[in-house]
């Protein structure tokens, strides 16, 4: 079991921030967080106003802090405001920093390292963004990107950014149609992608895969390939053009546009309990400040740090801390194409010993799946130049927070458990490295100007006790917070602003201690999170009832020691389609090709029908206990609404047997 249990009293067990950490870090005990946390909430627009003229560079500055509210949705940070986000990144530390390391890269094999100065990604920003520009990319369009983790992603994201084109990136692990969906949403005319891309020693066709989309989307023009592995592909002389060559021809100087504050910077699709995936939309000032603030004040990011965050750009983890946190604050950032257990199950611990790196931030699921090995495999590297450790994406289990304190820190780092949404841009709940006391399970207290609340699910009501639990939301807007919905403002407000008015609503379930920490148990909604990816059960089983076989599909998600939640498809099939081997691979096959092979359910249970309540709702309650291992009658409840009762006891015979 992945969650949080209480029972145990996890809630008494607390760990100071290590002397070492907290010497030098910019918030260096409680009760300086306290101070300026109070700061922030009593005086929003005082506290904001300064941080936005510390953290930012502006051609002409804003003219208020903010606008709107969570009722109406209507929500603007720093109006009027100019800058540019790539000229944030980039130009403004070339002054001082022209030479220092800006990326380090390190390929699928571990020999493939390549260091780029901040120089040569002004140079590579400018020349691309000059590219785009020449074939008519103009401010507003969308440009898809569809890239391994390798330094061309940044330079994508940056040269758009500059240029005031809004990228959609897409992550590498997608398939076809998960590609078309997104692209024909933001009608992205260019695409960026690149020949193959390469984990844990296979590549993955991405042209081939975006080849096939392309075949779909008749309105794309022109698809610009970076040359990775170097492997054989198709090229349509009409719309393929090699990237490194064609930005050759490119001038490396490209002046940054003047963006507003509320112009938008990117798009991230992001899975829903409900229908196709939703194009959040984030915009350039308040996205910027939000991801570079946390960035320095979570990571106690320090100049000469060299920070390591392992999670793929194609996620909002790696655009807020590989690319825009990090740069904007004039870091050394590294990006890692591969994976934890290529070439073996140390790659993580060579990697930091290699490059010294100071922060390394990184997932649960990865860190349980290396539990599994020999501690050895951690201590035969040196990892003394490590400070802070940070985990993202799904509730850590105390079990692995303990382990990767006391095994990878040594018991001499901080911990950062950091809870945050795509939707919320950065951080919300997490400790600070030199100042907030941890427990291992809870991300802990809010970060700056985050006010947070817990609501009962039922009725809406806020629950006023320090010791409560219920749903979490966020009472006042901030300014990282994703402004809409592509071209769904309405699903943005039924999403996140209407389902307890006032509020804005993460979606998760949460507990509060009795020292006010929060203690974050999973999604309350039909969002399932499968080591670390949250898909939609809606998306699982549209992809199923594609497999010519499946009639019906109900997907819910199953504790999984590895995975934190796996994916369980209960599938009834089509006259004439029976139960073998052969169906079920073929199924699997169906959401591998359709999603991409993250989402490819790990057990598809055949049956006759599904429990369904009279009207037709198929009851996922009923499925979720059956799948837990939690159906005695006490713990199934009350079975007399369903249609075919006699369904139950079938599935539970068949979940036991299989
Ligand atoms: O359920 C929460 C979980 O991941 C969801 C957000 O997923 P996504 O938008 O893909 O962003 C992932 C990276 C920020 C949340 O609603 N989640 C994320 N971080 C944590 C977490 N759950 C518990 N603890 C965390 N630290």
């Amino acid at each position: 079991m992945m969650q949080n249990n209480m029972n145990v009293d996890e809630s008494l067990y607390i760990i100071q921030p290590p002397q070492r950490v907290s010497d030098g870090s910019y918030i260096n005990s409680i009760e300086k967080y306290k101070e300026l946390y109070n700061e922030s909430i009593n005086s929003p627009i005082t506290f904001w106003g300064e941080q936005a003229n510390k953290f930012l560079t502006w051609f002409s500055p804003f003219t208020d802090v903010s606008i709107g509210n969570l009722s109406q949705g209507d929500i603007g940070w720093f109006l009027n405001g100019k800058l540019n986000v790539s000229y944030n990144c980039i130009d403004r530390h070339l002054q001082e920093n022209r030479d220092k390391v800006a990326i380090i890269f390190e390929g699928d094999e571990p020999n493939r390292v390549q260091k780029i100065t901040y120089y040569e990604l002004y140079l590579q920003v400018c020349r691309l963004a000059n590219l785009l520009l020449s074939l008519g990319v103009k401010k507003g369009d969308t440009v898809a990107i569809y890239l391994p983790n390798t330094p061309d992603a940044i330079y994508s994201m940056l040269a758009c950014a500059r240029i005031g084109a809004v990228h959609s990136v897409i992550f590498g692990g997608f398939g076809v149609e998960a590609i078309i969906s997104r692209i024909e949403d933001s009608h992205s005319k260019i695409i960026i992608t690149a020949d193959e891309g390469m984990r844990g020693g296979r590549s993955i066709p991405l042209k081939k895969n975006i080849d096939s989309a392309v075949y779909h989307c008749k309105f794309v023009e022109k698809v610009l390939v970076f040359k990775n592995t170097g492997g054989n592909i198709q090229w349509n002389a009409e719309k393929d053009l090699w990237a490194q060559e064609a930005m050759q021809e490119q001038r490396p100087y490209c002046p940054p546009v003047q963006m507003d504050s509320e112009d938008p910077l990117f798009l991230l699709y992001t899975s829903g309990s409900t229908g196709k995936p939703k194009g959040l939309l984030h915009t350039q000032a308040g996205y910027l400040l939000y991801a570079a603030m946390t960035h320095r004040y979570v990571f106690d990011y320090r100049d000469s740090d060299i920070y390591a965050c392992v999670a793929d750009v194609g996620w909002i983890t790696g655009h807020s801390y590989i690319v825009y946190g990090p740069l904007c604050n004039g870091a050394t950032t590294f990006i890692f194409e591969g994976t934890p257990m290529y070439p073996n199950a140390s790659r993580y611990w060579d990697m930091i010993e290699r490059h010294r790196i100071t922060q390394f931030y990184t997932a649960p699921t990865a860190i349980r799946s290396l539990m599994k090995f020999s501690v050895d495999m951690v201590e035969k590297h040196d990892r003394s130049s490590l400070r802070v450790l940070g985990s993202v994406g799904e509730p850590i289990n105390p079990e692995a927070w303990r382990w990767y304190n006391q095994y990878v820190g040594q018991g001499q780092c901080a911990i950062v458990d950091t809870y945050w949404q795509t939707e919320t841009g950065g951080h919300i709940i997490t400790p600070l490295p030199g100042a907030t006391p941890t427990k291992p399970g809870s991300a802990t207290l809010p970060f700056f100007g985050i006010q947070l609340a817990i609501l009962d699910p039922q009725t809406g009501q806020l629950q006023e006790e320090t010791k409560s639990e219920g749903v979490l939301v966020l009472t006042q807007p901030w300014p990282g917070m994703a402004r809409t919905i592509y071209k769904s403002h309405s699903r943005y407000l039924d999403t996140y602003m209407r389902p307890y008015p006032g509020y804005y609503f993460t979606g998760d379930g949460v507990s509060r201690d009795q020292d006010g920490y929060y203690w974050i148990s999973g999604r309350v909604d039909d969002v399932i999170n499968v080591s670390g990816h949250r898909l939609g059960t809606a998306e699982l089983e549209s992809a199923l009832v594609g497999c010519s076989s499946c009639a019906e599909a109900a997907v819910i998600g199953y504790p999984h020691d590895i995975k934190g939640q796996g994916i369980l498809a209960f599938v009834t099939l089509k006259h004439g389609y029976q139960e073998d081997e052969q169906t079920i691979t073929l199924l699997k096959m169906e959401v591998r090709n359709t999603i991409g092979a993250f989402a490819t359910p790990d057990r598809i249970i055949i049956t006759p029908s599904l429990p369904k309540t009279r009207s037709g709702k198929i009851m996922r309650r009923i499925l979720r206990k059956i799948a837990s291992n939690e159906s005695s009658p006490e713990q199934l409840g009350d079975l007399s609404t369903l249609a075919e009762p006699e369904t139950v006891q079938y599935l539970i015979n068949k979940v036991k047997s299989n």
